[in-house]
C-alpha cells in the first residue's frame, strides 16, 4: 500500500496541483500520510505541513495532536473535555491551531510538498487550518489533503481543486469503537451530563420523539420489556405501564448505576446489542432509543438477529434513532446543524436499518417518522422463521 500511495502521489504531482486522501474514521488516513511523507522525503523532496494523530490516554482516544512534519514537534489540537450526551464534539485549542497555521505558513516558504491532515467542517466554515491552508494553496507546492468521504467534493470545490486525484483508503471499520471506548464514553456521559431533554443538534426534539415512539409499542401488565442501550431509562419508563417488568442492557456500568437509582425495580445487565445477556424468547417487546447509531453498518444485521432471538415469537420491537431517508437528507442536516453536528457519529439510512432487520428474519418491518431527524423502526419476530438466512445469536 505504501508503494502504491507513493506511486500515486508522484504521478499526481506530475500532472496536478494536489491530491486528496480520504477514508472513514479509523481507516488510517494519518498513518498513511505519515508513511507517505517519509517515502516522499526518501525521494529527496522537501515535505512540510501537519498531521493530526490521535491523543490516547490509557488506550482511549481523548483528542488529537498536531504534528509538524518537518521537525516532529507536537501540540494538543483538540480534546473532549466532557465526552458524551448530548454531543461528543471536540474542543479545539487556540494554541494548537496557531501552531498548525504557523507550520503551514513556514511550509509554503520551504516545502515542495505540503500535507494538511485533515480538512473538515471547521475549515469549510473558515476556521481551523484555513489561514495556513489558504497560504499553501497560494504557493507552488504540491498539496496532499486528507478529508472524510462525505466532504471530498465540498473540500475540493472550496479549495479550488475540483478534479484533482482522490484516493480512498481502506474499508469502513468493522466497528466504530471498541467496547472499552464505548464504556469510557458513556460512563463519562453518565457522570457529567444531565438528562438530554433540552437537547440540541441531532437530538433536537428528543423528549417528543421518545413520547411518539412509545405509542408504537403495546404492552400489558404482567408482560416483560427489554430496552437496549437503556441509559437512564428514558424510553422504557415512557413505554412501561404499571405491572410491566422492565429489563435494560447497556455497556456503560455508570449509566446502569444511574438508571438503577432512578428505577430501583428495573432488572439491569451490562451488555450490548451484539450479545444480549438474556434468554431466547423472553420479552414481549424490545425497545431501543438513540443507541443503534453507535453500531457500524456491518453490525446492524447481527444486532437484529439478537433482537429477534430475545423476542417472543409474534411480538414487536421499536427502535428509535437519528435516521435519514436519503444521503442527501443526511448531508442537508449536517450543513444546517453546522457546529452542532457530531462528526464522530454515523447516522444510518432508514432503508439500511429496515433491510438489516428483514435480513435477520424480522417481518412487518416499517419506518415511522417521529421527529424532524428521528425515526422509529418497528418489526416483528415471526411465529416461524422466514426462509432468509439468519445468523445465530452472538455468544
Ligand atoms: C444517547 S444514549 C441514549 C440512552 C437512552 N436510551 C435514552 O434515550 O436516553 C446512548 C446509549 O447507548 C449505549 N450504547 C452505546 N453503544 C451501545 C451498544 N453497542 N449496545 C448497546 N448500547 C449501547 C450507551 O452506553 C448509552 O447509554
Amino acid at each position: 500500500m505504501s508503494g502504491d500511495l507513493l506511486g500515486a502521489a508522484l504521478a499526481a504531482r506530475a500532472g496536478a496541483r494536489a491530491m486528496v486522501l480520504t477514508g472513514g474514521i479509523g481507516v488510517g488516513k494519518t498513518r498513511a500520510v505519515l508513511t507517505l511523507a517519509g517515502d516522499l522525503r526518501r525521494q529527496h523532496l522537501r515535505v512540510g505541513g501537519v498531521a493530526s494523530p490521535w491523543a490516547l490516554v490509557g488506550g482511549e482516544t481523548v483528542g488529537y495532536r498536531v504534528r509538524d512534519l518537518t521537525t516532529g514537534e507536537e501540540h494538543p489540537l483538540c480534546s473532549r473535555p466532557a465526552p458524551g450526551l448530548p454531543s461528543c464534539r471536540f474542543t479545539f485549542s487556540p494554541e494548537g491551531l496557531a501552531f498548525a497555521n504557523a507550520v503551514l505558513a513556514r511550509a509554503t516558504r520551504e516545502a515542495e510538498v505540503i500535507v494538511v491532515d485533515e480538512v473538515g467542517p471547521l475549515e469549510l466554515s473558515g476556521g481551523g487550518f484555513t489561514p495556513g491552508l489558504r497560504a499553501a494553496l497560494g504557493s507552488p507546492a504540491f498539496l496532499i489533503l486528507t478529508t472524510r468521504p462525505a466532504l471530498v467534493d465540498e473540500v475540493r470545490a472550496w479549495a479550488g481543486l475540483a478534479g484533482v486525484p482522490t484516493i480512498e483508503l481502506g474499508e469502513r471499520p468493522p466497528a466504530l469503537r471498541t467496547l472499552a471506548e464505548t464504556q469510557h464514553l458513556f460512563d463519562a456521559a453518565a457522570e457529567h451530563c444531565a438528562r438530554p431533554t433540552g437537547s440540541t443538534g441531532p437530538l433536537t426534539g428528543y423528549a417528543d420523539s421518545l413520547a411518539r415512539a412509545a405509542t408504537l409499542v403495546t404492552i400489558a401488565p404482567g408482560e416483560r420489556i427489554l430496552d437496549i442501550g437503556i441509559g437512564t431509562g428514558a424510553f422504557a419508563c415512557r413505554v412501561a405501564v404499571p405491572g410491566v417488568e422492565v429489563w435494560g442492557v447497556d455497556p456503560s456500568p455508570t449509566m446502569l448505576t444511574r438508571c438503577q437509582k432512578e428505577h430501583p425495580d428495573y432488572h439491569l445487565r451490562e451488555g450490548h446489542f451484539l450479545a444480549l445477556p438474556v434468554p431466547d424468547g423472553a420479552f414481549h417487546a424490545v425497545l431501543s432509543s438513540f443507541a443503534f447509531h453507535h453500531l457500524a453498518p456491518t453490525e446492524y444485521e447481527p444486532a437484529f438477529a439478537e433482537i429477534t432471538r430475545v423476542l417472543e415469537p409474534g411480538r414487536r420491537f421499536a427502535l428509535l434513532d437519528i435516521l435519514f431517508t436519503t444521503e442527501q437528507a443526511r448531508e442537508e442536516a449536517r450543513v444546517i446543524l453546522g457546529d452542532l453536528w457530531d462528526d464522530e457519529e454515523t447516522y444510518p439510512l432508514t432503508a439500511e436499518v429496515v433491510q438489516a432487520a428483514e435480513s435477520a428474519g424480522a417481518v412487518d418491518v416499517a419506518p415511522h417518522r417521529v421527529g424532524r431527524l428521528h425515526w422509529a423502526i418497528t418489526g416483528t419476530r415471526p411465529h416461524s422463521p422466514v426462509s432468509r438466512a439468519r445468523r445465530s445469536p452472538a455468544a
